[in-house]
């Protein structure tokens, strides 16, 4: 025998199939009842492995059916090894060549090999005969050279190592013939040398020896007991030297196989034929035969998968032990009875939610013990799942994918496979594999909305809450973390993060200062969202933040001033008629909207009879017209009050001198002032005089010129209080954006201090230290109308006073 002598040949070249899968065979041939831990081969090198990858690609050795695996790989060097113990005749019984098919599976990519085992028979089998003595009754009448048929001896081994041969133990009347049957069986007849005589000796004792030609050499012994009888001239005779029958597996017991005969010419005792089955086997506990009938029946679980086919001599034997032979041979067809399996060989979970479509999941084995279209099975997943199947080698089926995957949208899949084999009825069977989808960092964080606006009344308290910003991350864990911060930027030239700051982890913003909407109207800020990932994702909201006004400044008289004489702001012709206008108070409000929407009142006055304000305007005229009686000094107290809630305020003096002459003034001023300002008094009225001479001469020329011309003359003077830009605050010139009042607003304040633009403005210093002593006021609107002549008469003309 070819112990250790193993031979190696490549079955098939590498073979390329999908996924650059290689597959190849290998074969080995090893002696069957190797110890565990022999080693029957180098698998990585006879297939050409990298041994360094061998443990990380999960090398393994699997079974086609599942069954035992008889060996296993040593990763570290590549051996096969005996892991079972392997026994030629367990597994093929009688079958002349026995093959064993373990697979070498690997991973990543799968590669499978088949590696045939061709196991070689030892001698471990003795021959043995059914019985420890075989009993023959021979007549005496026998002639010389008669034969009598001997049990057959049977040994479990094949080839050589099966019953070779008989040796007969020495004796005066017998001596062997080995005979061979059709199929190489040995078996052997006595032939009788020399005649019986039962009177003589009616019982001989010989031993039959059965020995087979493994090394060393085995061997079985039977006790033959010969009886002398006085005669029986016929054995039976079977009807057919070999009986067939065909039997569908899983046939209930007791179900007719088949009925054998042997007919006897004897007649009586030697007629009688009985009937048996002629060896050792488990065989005999599958089927009974009826020793009278010779009707072959189920006696035990017909399995087609275990056995396919039985082959069994059946003897015949009359009463006095002649017997003859047949062989009964039972084809067991097969039925569809095992269903699909399905083994999952491997799998990657959880899988990543990036992996491109196609990439290799898992491993999928089915196997069906049934044989034919019973075995052939097809797998398939039936749900809507990014998952295929696609076959591989054989059975194997590579899980892959076929789509994005993503797991925001579907984060565990149950994958249902079916596998269905062709038999009739077919028979299916399922399994779910359970996968879950790893998270990647592939959404940056996105805000609930597109901008957020922020409200906040100036003069907050710092640290007060803006507002509060949401962003959502749908990614797992840190990937879908949000940490919120300011992006670095300027508001009005200072750090964005002196005005508002973030909280990381909320998202609420707040105020880090008080605001001052008279300062700051409104400012922007980039809020960024970024996850915890890496490498990280972010975006950015804008958050507007809007101040609202307070009332919180008062109104600021800018007309009479406040340092101003306070003996004189107005002088007031003793002529005016009522509803002149004699002065105006000027007041401004820092702030907008209704808080800084003045209203004028007189609240104290010499004569609360004589003057009133508009309540709008701050415009004050007189009531009625001027008498004599009224007191030359007329003191007023206008407040101004805005409209804000609540409402803020300021007051001012008004003195005003009712007097055509200047003279008289100088005269009451004088009074009050005592002798200080005389000399000054006296410089002022010379300017004044010479400036007003100047101006006296202008007008004559202008009304000559008019008046020559014959045009109609244009009203000089209308409500024609102006402001110079001297008394503005000096933060009012400056009318653009950022931190003060707009040219508009600035304007709205201007406009509450008169009811009608002036169209003519003077452009000499508003000064009542300068006012024309003499010369001007006398006349009334009416006069300049007479100067005139066909001047229009107009309710609204009017002269006022500067
Ligand atoms: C998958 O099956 C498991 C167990 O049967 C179940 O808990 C889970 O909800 C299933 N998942 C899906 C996505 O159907
Ligand atoms: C987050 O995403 C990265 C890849 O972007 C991944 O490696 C990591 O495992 C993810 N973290 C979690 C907790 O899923
Ligand atoms: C955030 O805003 C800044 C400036 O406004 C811009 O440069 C950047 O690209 C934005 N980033 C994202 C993720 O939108």
């Amino acid at each position: 025998m070819d112990n250790g002598i193993f031979s190696l040949h490549r079955g098939l070249p590498w073979i390329f199939l999908a996924f650059l899968s290689v597959y190849g065979d290998v074969s080995y041939s090893v002696p069957e009842e190797m110890k565990r831990g022999s080693v029957i081969g180098n698998v990585a090198k006879d297939l050409g492995l990298d041994l360094g990858k061998l443990s990380a690609r999960k090398a393994r050795i699997d079974t086609e059916d599942n069954g035992v695996k008889y060996c296993s790989v040593n990763l570290n060097t590549g051996d096969l090894i005996v892991q079972e113990r392997i026994d030629r005749e367990g597994l093929c019984a009688k079958r002349a060549s026995c093959v064993l098919t373990q697979e070498l599976v690997l991973e990543i990519p799968l590669e499978l090999h088949r590696i045939n085992i061709h196991v070689q028979d030892i001698n471990d089998n003795t021959p043995l005969f059914k019985e420890d003595s075989l009993k023959i009754e021979i007549r005496e009448s026998a002639d010389k050279g008669a034969r009598f048929l001997l049990d057959e001896a049977h040994d479990g081994d094949i080839g050589e190592n099966a019953v070779q041969g008989y040796s007969l133990q020495q004796n005066n009347h017998f001596s062997l013939n080995v005979r061979s049957k059709g199929n190489g069986r040995k078996y052997g007849e006595l032939v009788l040398e020399k005649e019986l005589d039962r009177e003589d000796n009616n019982e001989i004792m010989l031993l039959l020896t059965a020995f087979d030609g493994g090394s060393p050499q085995r061997s079985g012994t039977v006790a033959i007991h010969v009886t002398v009888l006085d005669a029986n001239d016929n054995a039976p005779v079977f009807s057919e030297t070999v009986y067939k029958a065909t039997l569908p597996e899983n046939s209930p017991l007791d179900t007719q196989v088949i009925t054998v005969s042997a007919t006897d010419s004897d007649e009586g005792v030697n007629g009688e034929v009985t009937y048996g089955f002629d060896r050792v086997s488990d065989e005999n506990q599958v089927f009974l035969l009826n020793p009278k009938t010779g009707d072959v029946t189920v006696a035990g679980a017909i399995d087609y998968e275990r056995e396919s086919l039985y082959e069994m001599q059946v003897s015949a034997k009359d009463g006095l032990g002649l017997a003859s032979y047949a062989t009964l041979i039972i084809q067991i067809t097969d039925i569809n009875d095992n269903v699909p399996v399905i083994y999952l060989k491997s799998l990657t979970n959880p899988i990543p939610e990036n992996v491109t479509p196609g990439t290799e999941v898992g491993i999928i084995n089915v196997q069906d013990r049934d044989s034919d279209n019973n075995k052939q099975v097809h797998c398939s997943i039936q749900q809507n799942v990014p998952f295929k199947l696609v076959p591989s080698i054989k059975n194997y089926y590579s899980l892959v994918t076929t789509g994005q995957l993503d797991r925001e949208l579907v984060s565990d899949y149950n994958i249902t496979i079916r596998a269905t084999d062709e038999g009739s009825p077919p028979l299916s069977s399922s399994k779910t594999v359970q996968l879950s989808v790893a998270d990647i960092n592939d959404n940056p964080p996105v805000f609930e909305e597109q901008s957020y606006s922020a409200y906040v009344t100036e003069n907050n308290k710092p640290g007060s809450t803006l507002c509060s910003v949401t962003a959502r991350d749908p990614d797992w864990r840190q990937n879908g973390t949000v940490i919120y911060s300011l992006f670095p930027g300027e508001v009005n030239g200072a750090p964005v993060s002196s005005y508002v700051s973030v909280n990381g982890d909320t998202g609420v913003i707040h105020a880090v200062r008080s605001f001052d909407y008279e300062q700051l109207r409104s400012f922007k800020v980039q809020v960024m969202a970024r996850d915890n990932g890496s490498p990280p994702l972010s975006s950015n909201v804008t958050v507007s933040v809007f101040i609202s006004d307070v009332n919180d400044n008062s109104p600021q008289i800018l007309y009479p001033a406040l340092e101003g004489n306070s003996f004189m702001t107005e002088l007031v012709p003793k002529a005016a008629h009522g509803g002149s206008l004699v002065s105006k108070v000027i007041a401004v409000d820092a702030d907008s909207g209704q808080n800084a929407w003045l209203s004028y009142r007189i609240v104290t006055s010499t004569d609360p009879g004589l003057f009133t304000i508009g309540v709008h305007s701050g415009e004050i005229r007189t009531q009625r017209d001027i008498s004599e009686s009224d007191s030359m000094k007329q003191n007023l107290i206008v407040a101004v009050k805005d409209n804000g809630q609540p409402s803020l305020s300021a007051t001012c003096s008004m003195y005003l001198i009712i007097s055509d002459n200047l003279a008289e003034v100088t005269e009451l001023k004088d009074i009050s002032s005592d002798e200080k300002n005389s000399k000054l008094t006296s410089y002022l009225i010379i300017a004044l005089v010479s400036v007003s001479t100047f101006f006296l001469t202008f007008i004559i020329i202008i009304m000559g010129v008019r008046f020559c011309r014959r045009r109609k003359p244009r009203l000089l003077f209308d409500g024609a209080v102006t402001i110079p830009s001297a008394y503005l605050p000096p933060n009012y010139a400056d009318v653009d954006g950022t931190g003060t009042l707009r040219s508009t607003y600035n304007y709205d304040a201007y406009l509450t201090t008169g009811s009608r633009t002036s169209d003519f403005k003077f452009v000499t210093s508003y000064n009542d230290n300068t006012l024309p002593a003499d010369q001007t006021l006398r006349k009334s609107p009416s006069d300049f109308a007479d100067v005139f002549g066909d001047c229009d008469s107009s309710p609204e003309v009017g002269i006022d006073v500067f």
